[in-house]
Protein backbone atom coordinates (compact mmCIF):
# COMPACT_ATOMS: atom_id res chain seq x y z
CA UNK A 1 0.00 0.00 0.00
CA UNK A 2 1.24 3.34 -0.83
CA UNK A 3 2.54 2.77 -4.64
CA UNK A 4 1.31 4.07 -7.34
CA UNK A 5 -1.56 2.00 -8.17
CA UNK A 6 -3.01 2.89 -4.71
CA UNK A 7 -2.54 6.25 -4.99
CA UNK A 8 -4.54 6.41 -8.78
CA UNK A 9 -7.69 5.79 -6.89
CA UNK A 10 -7.46 5.27 -2.79
CA UNK A 11 -11.34 4.85 -1.95
CA UNK A 12 -11.32 1.73 -4.41
CA UNK A 13 -9.00 0.14 -2.15
CA UNK A 14 -10.45 1.33 1.28
CA UNK A 15 -14.07 -0.55 -0.42
CA UNK A 16 -12.45 -3.34 -0.99
CA UNK A 17 -10.58 -3.91 2.36
CA UNK A 18 -13.44 -2.59 4.20
CA UNK A 19 -15.43 -5.49 2.52
CA UNK A 20 -12.99 -8.40 1.72
CA UNK A 21 -10.32 -7.87 4.11
CA UNK A 22 -11.09 -5.80 7.60
CA UNK A 23 -8.48 -7.45 9.26
CA UNK A 24 -5.89 -7.36 6.00
CA UNK A 25 -1.95 -7.80 6.06
CA UNK A 26 -0.56 -5.39 3.70
CA UNK A 27 2.79 -4.00 3.29
CA UNK A 28 3.18 0.13 3.38
CA UNK A 29 5.79 1.34 1.20
CA UNK A 30 7.64 3.92 2.42
CA UNK A 31 10.18 3.79 -0.50
CA UNK A 32 13.22 3.98 1.57
CA UNK A 33 12.38 1.45 3.65
CA UNK A 34 9.00 -1.03 4.20
CA UNK A 35 6.69 -2.17 6.93
CA UNK A 36 4.28 -5.41 7.23
CA UNK A 37 1.56 -4.59 9.48
CA UNK A 38 -2.26 -5.33 9.69
CA UNK A 39 -4.87 -3.01 8.79
CA UNK A 40 -8.62 -2.52 10.07
CA UNK A 41 -10.42 -0.57 8.11
CA UNK A 42 -14.18 -0.58 8.87
CA UNK A 43 -15.25 2.53 11.51
CA UNK A 44 -16.28 0.15 14.36
CA UNK A 45 -12.88 -1.58 14.41
CA UNK A 46 -11.28 1.59 14.48
CA UNK A 47 -12.78 3.34 16.97
CA UNK A 48 -12.57 0.02 19.22
CA UNK A 49 -8.46 -0.44 18.20
CA UNK A 50 -8.05 3.04 18.96
CA UNK A 51 -8.79 2.38 22.66
CA UNK A 52 -7.88 -1.02 22.89
CA UNK A 53 -5.50 -1.86 26.03
CA UNK A 54 -3.83 -4.51 24.37
CA UNK A 55 -2.40 -1.98 21.69
CA UNK A 56 0.34 0.00 22.49
CA UNK A 57 2.55 2.52 20.45
CA UNK A 58 5.86 2.97 22.81
CA UNK A 59 7.17 -0.65 21.42
CA UNK A 60 6.58 0.13 18.37
CA UNK A 61 10.15 -0.32 16.44
CA UNK A 62 12.09 -1.44 18.68
CA UNK A 63 12.40 -5.30 18.20
CA UNK A 64 13.97 -6.71 21.14
CA UNK A 65 17.62 -6.99 21.08
CA UNK A 66 17.80 -4.77 18.66
CA UNK A 67 19.70 -1.03 19.27
CA UNK A 68 18.19 1.79 17.87
CA UNK A 69 20.06 4.78 17.13
CA UNK A 70 20.06 7.97 18.74
CA UNK A 71 18.75 10.08 15.78
CA UNK A 72 15.89 7.05 14.86
CA UNK A 73 15.22 7.26 18.56
CA UNK A 74 14.52 10.63 18.89
CA UNK A 75 11.93 11.13 15.66
CA UNK A 76 10.36 8.35 17.44
CA UNK A 77 9.58 9.78 20.74
CA UNK A 78 6.93 11.82 19.55
CA UNK A 79 3.41 12.13 21.55
CA UNK A 80 1.47 9.42 19.25
CA UNK A 81 4.49 7.11 20.67
CA UNK A 82 3.63 7.11 24.46
CA UNK A 83 1.40 5.29 26.45
CA UNK A 84 -0.24 5.52 29.78
CA UNK A 85 0.98 8.08 32.28
CA UNK A 86 3.81 9.20 30.15
CA UNK A 87 1.54 10.28 27.38
CA UNK A 88 -0.60 11.88 29.76
CA UNK A 89 2.27 13.82 31.53
CA UNK A 90 3.73 14.74 28.00
CA UNK A 91 0.59 15.99 27.07
CA UNK A 92 -0.67 18.19 29.62
CA UNK A 93 2.50 19.42 29.28
CA UNK A 94 1.80 21.27 26.21
CA UNK A 95 -2.08 21.40 25.75
CA UNK A 96 -2.24 24.74 26.96
CA UNK A 97 -1.77 26.81 23.43
CA UNK A 98 -3.88 24.59 21.81
CA UNK A 99 -7.25 25.07 24.02
CA UNK A 100 -10.29 26.62 21.52
CA UNK A 101 -9.87 29.92 24.14
CA UNK A 102 -6.01 30.68 23.24
CA UNK A 103 -6.74 29.64 19.67
CA UNK A 104 -9.61 31.88 18.69
CA UNK A 105 -7.41 35.39 19.24
CA UNK A 106 -4.87 33.68 16.47
CA UNK A 107 -7.56 33.99 13.81
CA UNK A 108 -6.76 37.57 13.26
CA UNK A 109 -3.35 36.95 12.64
CA UNK A 110 -4.14 33.85 10.18
CA UNK A 111 -6.26 36.42 8.23
CA UNK A 112 -3.39 39.08 8.26
CA UNK A 113 -0.97 36.17 7.07
CA UNK A 114 -3.18 35.06 4.52
CA UNK A 115 -4.19 38.19 2.79
CA UNK A 116 -0.09 38.93 2.72
CA UNK A 117 0.41 35.63 1.11
CA UNK A 118 -1.78 36.60 -1.36
CA UNK A 119 -0.54 40.07 -1.93
CA UNK A 120 3.01 38.86 -2.54
CA UNK A 121 1.34 36.34 -4.92
CA UNK A 122 -0.20 39.15 -7.25
CA UNK A 123 -3.52 39.19 -5.12
CA UNK A 124 -4.86 40.91 -8.33
CA UNK A 125 -5.30 38.20 -10.70
CA UNK A 126 -3.54 38.92 -13.60
CA UNK A 127 -0.38 37.07 -12.60
CA UNK A 128 -0.12 32.65 -14.21
CA UNK A 129 -0.89 29.68 -12.49
CA UNK A 130 0.22 29.08 -8.88
CA UNK A 131 0.75 26.22 -6.23
CA UNK A 132 -1.79 26.44 -3.82
CA UNK A 133 0.26 23.95 -1.93
CA UNK A 134 3.68 25.44 -2.10
CA UNK A 135 2.91 29.12 -2.82
CA UNK A 136 0.21 29.52 -0.21
CA UNK A 137 -0.55 26.87 2.64
CA UNK A 138 2.56 25.97 3.10
CA UNK A 139 3.87 29.73 4.43
CA UNK A 140 0.75 30.39 5.95
CA UNK A 141 0.64 27.48 8.32
CA UNK A 142 4.45 26.64 8.59
CA UNK A 143 4.60 30.83 9.89
CA UNK A 144 1.60 29.82 12.31
CA UNK A 145 3.01 26.57 13.92
CA UNK A 146 6.67 28.53 13.92
CA UNK A 147 5.49 31.30 15.87
CA UNK A 148 3.68 29.34 18.12
CA UNK A 149 6.04 26.86 19.18
CA UNK A 150 9.19 29.51 18.72
CA UNK A 151 11.51 28.96 15.78
CA UNK A 152 13.21 32.04 15.30
CA UNK A 153 13.76 33.63 11.88
CA UNK A 154 17.69 32.41 12.31
CA UNK A 155 16.15 28.42 12.19
CA UNK A 156 13.49 28.36 9.71
CA UNK A 157 14.29 28.21 6.65
CA UNK A 158 16.68 24.99 8.08
CA UNK A 159 14.02 23.47 10.32
CA UNK A 160 11.46 23.32 7.02
CA UNK A 161 14.14 22.10 4.77
CA UNK A 162 14.51 19.53 6.86
CA UNK A 163 11.28 18.22 7.28
CA UNK A 164 10.81 18.67 3.52
CA UNK A 165 14.47 16.09 2.92
CA UNK A 166 12.77 13.92 5.42
CA UNK A 167 9.26 13.75 4.10
CA UNK A 168 10.74 13.43 0.04
CA UNK A 169 13.30 10.84 1.85
CA UNK A 170 10.35 8.56 1.17
CA UNK A 171 10.97 8.20 -2.23
CA UNK A 172 14.72 7.80 -1.84
CA UNK A 173 17.43 5.47 -0.03
CA UNK A 174 17.61 4.36 3.75
CA UNK A 175 21.02 6.21 3.55
CA UNK A 176 19.59 9.77 2.13
CA UNK A 177 16.70 9.63 5.04
CA UNK A 178 18.93 8.43 7.59
CA UNK A 179 21.12 11.39 6.85
CA UNK A 180 17.78 13.88 6.72
CA UNK A 181 16.59 12.82 9.82
CA UNK A 182 19.97 13.50 11.86
CA UNK A 183 20.40 17.09 10.25
CA UNK A 184 16.83 17.68 11.72
CA UNK A 185 17.44 16.69 14.84
CA UNK A 186 20.82 18.37 14.90
CA UNK A 187 18.74 21.64 13.50
CA UNK A 188 15.83 21.07 16.16
CA UNK A 189 18.73 20.56 18.81
CA UNK A 190 20.36 24.30 17.91
CA UNK A 191 16.99 25.59 18.29
CA UNK A 192 16.69 24.04 21.94
CA UNK A 193 19.90 25.60 22.81
CA UNK A 194 19.16 28.69 21.83
CA UNK A 195 16.29 28.95 23.38
CA UNK A 196 18.04 28.19 26.76
CA UNK A 197 19.59 31.69 26.31
CA UNK A 198 17.05 33.50 24.88
CA UNK A 199 13.37 32.71 26.37
CA UNK A 200 10.69 34.13 24.66
CA UNK A 201 7.11 34.34 24.50
CA UNK A 202 6.77 30.75 23.21
CA UNK A 203 5.69 27.07 23.74
CA UNK A 204 9.39 25.69 23.61
CA UNK A 205 10.56 28.48 26.29
CA UNK A 206 7.14 27.06 28.32
CA UNK A 207 8.56 23.58 27.87
CA UNK A 208 12.19 24.83 29.26
CA UNK A 209 10.92 26.42 32.39
CA UNK A 210 8.79 23.59 33.36
CA UNK A 211 11.78 21.39 32.95
CA UNK A 212 13.54 23.93 35.02
CA UNK A 213 11.21 23.85 37.74
CA UNK A 214 11.52 20.14 37.57
CA UNK A 215 9.04 18.55 35.80
CA UNK A 216 10.99 14.79 34.27
CA UNK A 217 11.50 16.39 30.96
CA UNK A 218 14.75 15.53 29.67
CA UNK A 219 16.66 16.79 26.43
CA UNK A 220 15.42 13.83 24.37
CA UNK A 221 11.57 14.73 25.19
CA UNK A 222 12.08 17.99 24.85
CA UNK A 223 14.21 17.77 21.38
CA UNK A 224 11.09 14.94 20.28
CA UNK A 225 8.49 17.49 21.30
CA UNK A 226 9.22 20.44 19.59
CA UNK A 227 10.29 18.59 16.36
CA UNK A 228 6.55 16.74 16.20
CA UNK A 229 4.97 19.86 17.28
CA UNK A 230 6.12 21.90 14.07
CA UNK A 231 6.24 19.22 12.03
CA UNK A 232 2.53 18.05 12.82
CA UNK A 233 1.72 21.48 13.06
CA UNK A 234 2.27 22.34 9.29
CA UNK A 235 2.60 19.19 6.95
CA UNK A 236 -0.65 18.02 8.23
CA UNK A 237 -2.45 21.69 8.14
CA UNK A 238 -1.15 22.87 4.97
CA UNK A 239 -2.45 19.59 3.16
CA UNK A 240 -5.89 20.06 5.07
CA UNK A 241 -6.26 23.34 3.38
CA UNK A 242 -4.78 22.13 -0.16
CA UNK A 243 -7.25 19.33 -0.18
CA UNK A 244 -10.05 21.48 0.83
CA UNK A 245 -9.51 24.02 -2.02
CA UNK A 246 -9.12 21.31 -5.01
CA UNK A 247 -12.40 19.40 -3.62
CA UNK A 248 -14.04 22.51 -3.42
CA UNK A 249 -12.96 23.48 -6.82
CA UNK A 250 -13.81 19.96 -8.01
CA UNK A 251 -17.27 20.22 -6.60
CA UNK A 252 -19.36 23.84 -7.86
CA UNK A 253 -22.54 23.28 -6.45
CA UNK A 254 -20.78 22.66 -3.01
CA UNK A 255 -18.18 26.04 -3.30
CA UNK A 256 -21.56 27.51 -4.22
CA UNK A 257 -23.06 26.99 -0.32
CA UNK A 258 -19.96 28.79 0.63
CA UNK A 259 -20.02 31.58 -1.93
CA UNK A 260 -23.93 32.50 -1.06
CA UNK A 261 -23.24 32.75 2.52
CA UNK A 262 -19.50 33.97 2.85
CA UNK A 263 -20.28 34.78 6.78
CA UNK A 264 -22.35 31.56 7.67
CA UNK A 265 -19.17 30.10 10.09
CA UNK A 266 -20.80 27.24 11.00
CA UNK A 267 -20.84 26.23 7.38
CA UNK A 268 -17.02 26.73 7.23
CA UNK A 269 -16.89 24.97 10.38
CA UNK A 270 -18.60 21.88 8.90
CA UNK A 271 -17.04 22.10 5.20
CA UNK A 272 -13.23 21.56 6.77
CA UNK A 273 -14.53 18.71 8.82
CA UNK A 274 -16.04 17.67 5.85
CA UNK A 275 -13.08 17.67 4.10
CA UNK A 276 -10.98 15.99 6.50
CA UNK A 277 -13.46 12.82 6.24
CA UNK A 278 -13.59 12.96 2.41
CA UNK A 279 -9.26 13.77 2.18
CA UNK A 280 -8.06 13.57 5.53
CA UNK A 281 -4.55 14.46 5.19
CA UNK A 282 -2.99 11.30 7.70
CA UNK A 283 -5.03 8.39 6.23
CA UNK A 284 -3.88 6.05 9.16
CA UNK A 285 -2.16 6.77 12.74
CA UNK A 286 1.08 5.31 13.86
CA UNK A 287 0.82 1.44 14.06
CA UNK A 288 0.47 -0.13 17.32
CA UNK A 289 1.93 -3.10 18.75
CA UNK A 290 0.10 -5.98 19.68
CA UNK A 291 1.31 -6.87 23.41
CA UNK A 292 -0.72 -10.36 23.09
CA UNK A 293 -2.36 -12.16 20.81
CA UNK A 294 -5.54 -10.45 20.17
CA UNK A 295 -8.49 -12.57 18.17
CA UNK A 296 -9.98 -10.54 15.59
CA UNK A 297 -12.53 -11.44 12.40
CA UNK A 298 -11.78 -14.90 12.81
CA UNK A 299 -7.67 -14.49 12.91
CA UNK A 300 -4.99 -14.14 15.41
CA UNK A 301 -2.72 -11.07 15.59
CA UNK A 302 0.36 -12.51 17.32
CA UNK A 303 1.68 -10.52 20.19
CA UNK A 304 4.46 -7.91 18.56
CA UNK A 305 2.65 -7.36 15.72
CA UNK A 306 1.81 -4.27 14.61
CA UNK A 307 -1.64 -2.96 13.64
CA UNK A 308 -3.03 0.13 12.15
CA UNK A 309 -6.37 1.73 11.88
CA UNK A 310 -6.38 3.04 8.42
CA UNK A 311 -8.88 6.53 9.25
CA UNK A 312 -9.40 6.89 5.75
CA UNK A 313 -11.34 4.26 5.19
CA UNK A 314 -13.78 4.26 8.21
CA UNK A 315 -14.32 7.53 7.11
CA UNK A 316 -15.79 5.82 4.12
CA UNK A 317 -17.57 3.30 6.32
CA UNK A 318 -21.75 3.00 4.47
CA UNK A 319 -22.22 1.79 8.03
CA UNK A 320 -21.39 5.09 9.48
CA UNK A 321 -22.00 8.08 6.72
CA UNK A 322 -24.66 8.10 4.74
CA UNK A 323 -23.25 8.27 0.75
CA UNK A 324 -20.32 8.04 1.90
CA UNK A 325 -18.16 8.83 -1.40
CA UNK A 326 -20.25 12.09 -1.57
CA UNK A 327 -18.36 15.21 -0.15
CA UNK A 328 -20.95 17.23 1.20
CA UNK A 329 -20.20 20.02 3.24
CA UNK A 330 -23.46 19.96 5.00
CA UNK A 331 -22.89 16.72 6.80
CA UNK A 332 -24.32 16.60 9.94
CA UNK A 333 -23.71 14.42 12.23
CA UNK A 334 -20.08 13.89 10.64
CA UNK A 335 -17.97 11.94 13.48
CA UNK A 336 -15.11 11.16 11.15
CA UNK A 337 -12.00 9.93 12.56
CA UNK A 338 -9.71 12.24 10.40
CA UNK A 339 -8.05 13.64 13.91
CA UNK A 340 -7.81 10.00 15.33
CA UNK A 341 -9.69 8.96 18.29
CA UNK A 342 -9.04 8.42 21.71
CA UNK A 343 -6.42 9.80 24.11
CA UNK A 344 -4.24 10.19 20.90
CA UNK A 345 -6.64 12.59 19.28
CA UNK A 346 -5.13 15.31 17.76
CA UNK A 347 -3.95 17.88 20.43
CA UNK A 348 -3.86 20.44 17.48
CA UNK A 349 -7.55 19.89 15.83
CA UNK A 350 -9.22 23.11 16.73
CA UNK A 351 -5.78 25.31 15.40
CA UNK A 352 -5.83 23.59 12.76
CA UNK A 353 -9.82 23.75 12.11
CA UNK A 354 -9.10 27.58 12.53
CA UNK A 355 -6.47 28.11 10.13
CA UNK A 356 -8.16 26.09 7.82
CA UNK A 357 -11.37 27.86 7.80
CA UNK A 358 -9.44 31.34 8.14
CA UNK A 359 -7.08 30.70 4.82
CA UNK A 360 -9.71 29.41 2.91
CA UNK A 361 -11.90 31.91 3.81
CA UNK A 362 -9.86 34.74 3.16
CA UNK A 363 -8.89 32.58 -0.51
CA UNK A 364 -12.08 32.78 -2.25
CA UNK A 365 -13.11 36.03 -0.84
CA UNK A 366 -10.34 37.57 -2.64
CA UNK A 367 -10.51 35.99 -5.76
CA UNK A 368 -14.00 35.20 -6.51
CA UNK A 369 -12.76 33.40 -9.71
CA UNK A 370 -10.63 31.02 -8.50
CA UNK A 371 -9.86 28.26 -11.04
CA UNK A 372 -7.82 24.95 -11.00
CA UNK A 373 -5.17 25.84 -14.17
CA UNK A 374 -5.21 21.97 -15.21
CA UNK A 375 -7.86 19.64 -15.81
CA UNK A 376 -9.04 17.42 -12.81
CA UNK A 377 -7.46 14.00 -14.03
CA UNK A 378 -4.43 15.77 -14.07
CA UNK A 379 -4.34 16.25 -10.23
CA UNK A 380 -2.42 13.56 -8.79
CA UNK A 381 -1.47 12.27 -5.27
CA UNK A 382 2.06 11.30 -4.06
CA UNK A 383 2.37 7.85 -3.82
CA UNK A 384 2.98 7.82 0.00
CA UNK A 385 1.17 5.58 2.50
CA UNK A 386 -0.64 7.05 5.34
CA UNK A 387 -0.99 10.38 3.82
CA UNK A 388 -3.49 12.18 0.92
CA UNK A 389 -1.54 14.95 -0.37
CA UNK A 390 -1.73 16.21 -3.99
CA UNK A 391 1.94 16.64 -5.47
CA UNK A 392 0.86 20.34 -6.35
CA UNK A 393 -2.35 21.87 -6.72
CA UNK A 394 -1.67 24.70 -9.87
CA UNK A 395 -4.40 27.38 -9.91
CA UNK A 396 -5.05 30.72 -11.52
CA UNK A 397 -6.05 33.08 -8.72
CA UNK A 398 -8.77 34.85 -10.65
C1 LIG B 1 -2.28 13.58 16.53
C2 LIG B 1 -0.47 18.06 16.64
C3 LIG B 1 -3.00 19.22 12.67
C4 LIG B 1 -4.43 14.62 12.31
C5 LIG B 1 -1.58 14.69 16.87
C6 LIG B 1 -0.64 14.76 17.96
C7 LIG B 1 -0.14 16.00 18.00
C8 LIG B 1 -0.73 16.75 16.92
C9 LIG B 1 0.89 16.56 18.97
C10 LIG B 1 -0.30 13.59 18.92
C11 LIG B 1 -1.28 13.64 20.05
C12 LIG B 1 -1.09 12.49 21.04
O1 LIG B 1 -0.52 11.46 20.67
O2 LIG B 1 -1.53 12.66 22.20
C13 LIG B 1 -1.05 18.78 15.61
C14 LIG B 1 -0.89 20.21 15.41
C15 LIG B 1 -1.61 20.53 14.28
C16 LIG B 1 -2.22 19.30 13.79
C17 LIG B 1 -0.06 21.14 16.29
C18 LIG B 1 -1.82 21.85 13.62
C19 LIG B 1 -1.81 22.99 14.18
C20 LIG B 1 -3.58 18.07 12.21
C21 LIG B 1 -4.38 17.96 11.01
C22 LIG B 1 -4.77 16.65 10.90
C23 LIG B 1 -4.22 15.94 12.04
C24 LIG B 1 -4.68 19.08 10.03
C25 LIG B 1 -5.61 16.00 9.86
C26 LIG B 1 -6.78 16.49 9.46
C27 LIG B 1 -3.99 13.97 13.42
C28 LIG B 1 -4.27 12.57 13.70
C29 LIG B 1 -3.68 12.27 14.93
C30 LIG B 1 -3.01 13.48 15.38
C31 LIG B 1 -5.05 11.60 12.82
C32 LIG B 1 -3.71 10.94 15.68
C33 LIG B 1 -2.42 10.21 15.40
C34 LIG B 1 -2.34 8.89 16.11
O3 LIG B 1 -3.29 8.44 16.79
O4 LIG B 1 -1.28 8.27 15.95
N1 LIG B 1 -1.62 15.91 16.24
N2 LIG B 1 -1.86 18.27 14.63
N3 LIG B 1 -3.51 16.82 12.81
N4 LIG B 1 -3.23 14.49 14.45
FE1 LIG B 1 -2.65 16.40 14.58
Amino acid sequence: MGGAEFAADPPAHYTWLREHAPLGQVRLDFGAFAQDVWVVSRYADCKALLTDPRLLRSPYGAPPGVEIPEHIRLVSSTLDMKDGDEHRRLRSLVAAPFTPKRIEHLGEQVRVLAERRLDALGGDGDGGPIDLRQDFALPVTYTVIADLVGVGEQDRVRFQQGVTALMSGFSGSREDWEAHVRDLVAVTRDLVARKRTEPGDDLVTGLIEAEEAGDRLDDTELVAMVFSLVTAGYETTYNLITNAAAALLDHPDQLGLLRAAPDDEALWRSAVDEVARYLPPITGTRPATAVEDIEWHGQTVPAGASVLPLLAAANRDPDVFEEPERFDITRSPNPHLGFGHGVHFCLGANLARMEARVALQVLFERHPGLSLAVDRTELALEPMPLWTRFRELPVVLG
